[in-house]
């Protein structure tokens, strides 16, 4: 394809704008419709960018001709029949995480990509952050010897959302990052939360993932917090790093500690030598808005056929595991397995 992809977003909330201004910045697309059931969010999108066509009917999207491709920016429980229809009318299609509320529908979206020739592709954005690929590199270099336990949290006052809990709302993200880091799917989730300000509906969360080899992770999630909380500590058997992405400069900081256990130690004073305190080093990161790499990538992956990075198959592993969690979260914290073959979990008794 030699002209410019043209491309239609859905939902101009508080998320759609932010894909609107990054398409619109690059070169190679151009934004043709922004569509929105709310007439004055769809106003507001037309003084902002005048050549957009707006309109609160996705029909009108999926039957124009010369549209390529859509993204899906609406709540969750919209995700799968817009997707849906923007692939049955052969366009690629980008949706937001998390890609869909079950594992049954994500399933279906991969399916209809797949046999349709179509990209498909997830918003999980900290993948296409530098922060999060310089962590990557470390642990692939070996820097930070075996990764042994990562901790995320991610915690905030609000936005509390109506149709998916805090896990679904924020976990996306850590779990995104966390499958990406270790390169693999755990095989159980326990989850425990409670809802304090709408029934039904957790606003704090607790989820423990569990890996084949003993490898584990843990993500907490909050829209019951005083402070804005993005960090995750991924502990090595030689080196800790701490990404903190409200830090302006220094995100990553890699710490040379580590725990060594003694062969035998007979007083406390000896006891304290099995600690390993050594240098803190802050590693430069080129600062580059993930959701431009993000979008490019999109725009890439329709132009070459390329799997994206943040592919269907990807939005469902982190389905599957949100999935797991709200069961686990019915049992009070009881372990979920995943199945990996099947897309569906079984919960042990
Ligand atoms: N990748 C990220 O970092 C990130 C960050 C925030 C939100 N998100 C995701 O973006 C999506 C949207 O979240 P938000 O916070 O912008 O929500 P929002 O409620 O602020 O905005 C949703 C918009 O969709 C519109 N809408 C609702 N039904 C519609 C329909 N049938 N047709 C067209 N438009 C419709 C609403 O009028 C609203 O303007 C969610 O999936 C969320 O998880 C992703």
């Amino acid at each position: 394809m030699n002209r410019k992809i043209v491309i239609a977003v859905v939902g101009c909330g508080y998320w759609g704008p932010n894909l609107i201004r990054n398409f619109h910045s690059l070169s190679d697309c151009e934004v043709k419709w922004v569509c929105d059931r709310d007439s004055k969010r769809l106003a507001h999108m037309k003084n902002l960018y005048p050549s957009v066509e707006t309109t609160k009917e996705v029909e009108k999207i999926v039957e124009d001709k010369e549209v390529d491709a859509v993204i899906v920016a609406t709540p969750v429980h919209l995700h799968h029949d817009l997707a849906k229809k923007s692939l049955e009318a052969g366009k690629h299609t980008f949706v937001e995480k998390p890609m869909t509320q079950t594992s049954e529908q994500g399933n279906e979206l991969v399916r209809i990509a797949a046999r349709k020739k179509l990209t498909l592709m997830v918003g999980h954005t900290f993948i296409y952050s530098a922060p999060v690929r310089r962590i990557k590199e470390i642990i692939l270099d070996g820097d930070i010897g075996e990764v042994q336990y990562i901790g995320s949290r991610r915690l905030n006052l609000g936005l509390f959302q109506k149709d998916i809990n805090v896990a679904w709302d924020l976990a996306p993200h850590d779990i995104a990052i966390i499958l990406y880091l270790l390169g693999r799917s755990p095989v159980s989730v326990n989850c425990q939360g409670k809802a304090h300000i709408h029934k039904g509906i957790e606003d704090v969360t607790n989820m423990s993932l569990n890996f084949e080899n003993g490898g584990f992770a843990t993500i907490q999630s909050s829209w019951l917090d005083p402070n804005k909380v993005r960090e995750m500590i991924i502990v090595g058997s030689k080196r800790m790093i701490v990404y903190d992405d409200n830090e302006p400069l220094e995100k990553i900081k890699i710490y040379d500690k580590r725990v060594e256990t003694p062969p035998h130690y007979d007083t406390f004073a000896e006891f304290h030598y099995s600690y390993h305190y050594g240098d803190m080093y802050a590693p430069y990161i080129k600062q580059v808005e993930p959701l431009k790499v993000e979008c490019q990538h999109f725009l890439d992956c329709i132009r070459t056929g390329k799997i994206p990075e943040t592919s269907g198959m990807d939005g469902l592993r982190v389905i599957q595991i949100l999935e797991a969690s709200s069961l686990s979260l019915k049992t009070g914290g009881g372990r979920i397995e995943i199945d990996r073959n099947l897309g569906a979990v079984a919960a042990i008794a």
